[in-house]
């Protein structure tokens, strides 16, 4: 340490002057005087400081609470505070709390994720709120949109439903016809392209989407609503009138596409539809537990419920919509959704949408592409950006990446492993808090996922 005269601060002085009353008032322990030293055992009195709580919960981010507005769906309690938590996005949106209403809640198996989201959403449709589940792999979701008044789509091997994805849909007010016209046939060209990318696990050439628009529109001129199989037929037989080499051309994407008529997946999508997507309902949702085992066919189908939603959401009467990606993992290992969930995440705002995605830890980003890849990259900037970031509990080998991925502090960190089921660290947009979610009784019988586990 520098001699005392070198540094006259003002804490030098001070520790000076203590030592000094320390020799006057009281004798030292032992009788001896004590060295002049910085050291003192008398009680230490720092003046209390006060300051505004959006200050000071830099340094006590559970205790001091900012001001987040009181109007939402009742969550739970707030465990450092004891108050109530509310929570609804487009509120948040409204006072300016949060630019985008997307969230993602990331924990362990059994955590309480998706007992969360399903109190969120199903508290939040008496206030308006419309939801819609383009993908349940576990198909947990289907029992309450019925229970709610909507209506769960289940589609698979052997069952007699049926989905065109070439359907129109319903027309969105405020559309007129030809504009309408213009809109169903890019989105069946673009829906046609996507599910032969998927198929064939790559993009399609130039070629290869010329292919599909001269199938497209020779079809269409024909039937008004045209099916799968007269595409995939016109692709691999384009008739004498056309290119002969068209044909040689069309056989990659025409193939790929067969098997989704007469191949391993058929019975899906061959023939006219016998489920409607009605988005006027309070909740749709797509159960895909019959498929969930075919990689292809759940990013088949999410590709068509994605493109059916979006065609819904041109409304402007639409209203606000959640939109869930539960167990997420499994869909953002497919490219061609992880695209889509991109766009829809950046169009949050424009269409009143909220997007929910819930996965288990970080590190099930690695299935996504290869490291270092775009795809890779698109998936993290998805959980990173966005500004709700709900955390339950994470394994300890997860706290480390998921501090990294999403930039906690030390206490938030120190604080992951300690949480109970249903217990979250909160994060929306600089303001921290553990919240417990509170079910109510019948909630907590329609939303039980441990029915296997814990029945007879
Ligand atoms: N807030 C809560 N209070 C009490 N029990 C809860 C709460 N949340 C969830 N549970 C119980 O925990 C069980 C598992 O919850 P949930 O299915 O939501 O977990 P999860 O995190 O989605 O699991 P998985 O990762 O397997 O999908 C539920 O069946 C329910 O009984
Ligand atoms: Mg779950």
């Amino acid at each position: 340490m520098k001699s005392p005269a070198s540094t006259r601060t003002p804490v030098s002085v001070r520790a000076e002057r203590a030592d000094t009353d320390l020799q006057d008032d009281v004798p030292p322990r032992g009788g001896q005087a004590a060295p002049r030293s910085l050291r003192m055992w008398r009680p230490l009195r720092i003046p209390a400081h006060q300051d505004t709580s959006a200050r000071v919960r830099g340094v006590y981010p559970f205790l001091a609470e900012g001001n987040l507005p009181t109007a939402g769906v009742y969550v739970g309690r707030d465990l450092y505070s004891g108050g109530a938590f509310v929570y609804d996005p487009w509120v948040l949106y409204a006072a300016g709390v949060i630019t985008a209403p997307n969230l993602v809640i990331a924990g362990i198996v059994g955590a309480g994720k998706s007992a969360l989201i399903k109190s969120l959403y199903t508290r939040s449709i008496p206030f308006g709120r419309k939801v819609y589940v383009p993908g349940d792999p576990k198909g947990e979701h289907s029992a309450i949109a019925e229970a709610v008044g909507g209506k769960a789509i289940i589609l698979g091997h052997g069952l007699r439903t049926r989905l065109n994805p070439l359907d129109s849909g319903p027309r969105p007010a405020g559309i007129s016809e030809p504009e309408w016209e213009a809109m169903v046939g890019a989105r069946r060209l673009d829906l046609v392209g996507a599910l032969a990318e998927t198929m064939l696990t790559r993009p399609l050439t130039p070629i290869e989407h010329t292919v599909i628009d001269r199938a497209l529109n020779q079809v269409v001129a024909q039937a008004e609503t045209p099916i799968l199989p007269m595409i995939v037929d016109r692709i691999l037989e384009p008739g004498p009138e056309q290119d002969a080499r068209l044909a040689d051309d069309g056989r990659m994407v025409g193939h790929a596409l067969r098997r989704l008529v007469s191949g391993d997946l058929q019975g899906i999508f061959d023939g006219p539809s016998t489920v409607t997507f009605d988005p006027a309902l309070p909740m749709l949702s797509l159960d895909l537990s019959r498929v969930a085992n075919s990689d292809a066919l759940v990013s088949v189908l999410m590709t068509c419920a994605s493109a059916w939603m979006e065609a819904a959401l041109l409304d402007p009467a639409g209203g606000h919509r959640w939109v869930i990606y539960d167990e997420a993992w499994r869909l953002m290992s497919q490219p061609a959704l992880l695209r889509r969930m991109d766009a829809q995440w950046r169009l949050a705002r424009h269409f009143g949408i909220a997007n929910a995605l819930l996965f288990h830890k970080l590190s099930d980003l690695d299935t996504v592409g290869d490291a270092g890849s775009a795809m890779r990259a698109v998936a993290a900037s998805l959980l990173a950006n966005t500004e709700t970031q709900i955390i339950y509990r994470q394994g300890a080998d997860q706290v480390g990446p998921t501090t990294l991925a999403l930039g906690l502090t030390r206490t938030e960190r120190q604080l992951l492993p300690t949480l109970g089921v249903g217990q979250g660290l909160w994060r929306i947009k600089g303001h921290a808090r553990v919240i417990e979610h509170h079910l109510h009784p019948e909630e907590m019988r329609a939303f039980n996922t441990s029915n296997r586990m814990t029945g007879p």
